[in-house]
């Protein structure tokens, strides 16, 4: 049988996840050790692990060129897509926000507001539920910067610890919305290897339960 793969997202999640593999009881010597190879092996699993940045977990997910995938609800929110979303791991939890500089009445006055962000569609879906017309300007990274350098009067993003934006001089504004790690699997991949699959996310339900308790 060919190898499941698990396509991971790189970064902030990377780390969780390898030690939720780890409880899992997997090698995961290859992607400790990754150098710049792509596709890693764990051992005596019949498992492969593709590392991508969040979207590209969504894009091999679809496709079905991977079968599971692990990535942030803030990405599926932004991106959607066809796919079964399983488990919610409860690691990498942070927030979506809107934020600006301190003191700033954002909801003051009537002329249009302008926000930078990083997730469009998180920030016009979350401003059409109030009614509310906005600019919205993509920003690729370090959105913080746009309130600061006067190209918006707020951001909508993501808040982990807060100290980027208590460091800059930003404060929430309001909670747009909760994240967390997903565990999301290809709709024909379910069925052509349900034992398999179904078998990773009972062990992986179990290492979450068993961190529950802790
Ligand atoms: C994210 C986010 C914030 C920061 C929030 O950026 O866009 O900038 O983390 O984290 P904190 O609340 O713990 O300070 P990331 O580090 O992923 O990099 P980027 O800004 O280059 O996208």
């Amino acid at each position: 049988m060919k190898p499941i793969r698990i396509a991971l997202t790189k970064g902030r999640l990377e780390k969780k996840t390898v030690e939720l593999f780890e409880k899992m009881g997997f090698d995961c010597e290859q992607l400790h050790h990754k150098g710049r190879k792509l596709i890693l092996e764990i051992p005596n699993q019949n498992l492969e692990v593709v590392l991508a940045k969040a979207a590209d977990v969504i894009t091999y997910i679809e496709h079905g060129v991977c079968d599971i995938g692990i990535v942030g609800k803030d990405t599926i929110i932004e991106y959607g897509g066809s796919f079964f979303e399983v488990t919610d791991l409860h690691f990498g939890a942070c927030r979506f926000a809107l934020a600006g500089k301190k003191g700033f009445d954002f909801y003051a006055g009537h002329a249009e507001k302008t926000i930078a962000t990083k997730y469009p569609n998180v920030t016009r879906k979350f401003f059409d539920d109030k009614g509310i017309d906005v600019k919205i300007i993509k920003i690729e990274g370090s959105v913080e910067l746009a309130p600061l350098l006067g190209l918006s009067d707020a951001i909508v993003d993501i808040v982990e610890t807060g100290s980027t934006l208590k460091e800059n001089g930003l404060e929430v504004y309001e909670d747009v919305a909760q994240i967390s790690a997903r565990l999301i699997v290809n709709t024909v991949s379910m069925k052509i290897y349900q034992t398999e699959i179904e078998n990773i996310i009972n062990q992986i339900e179990q290492v979450l339960r068993e961190s529950e308790k802790k």
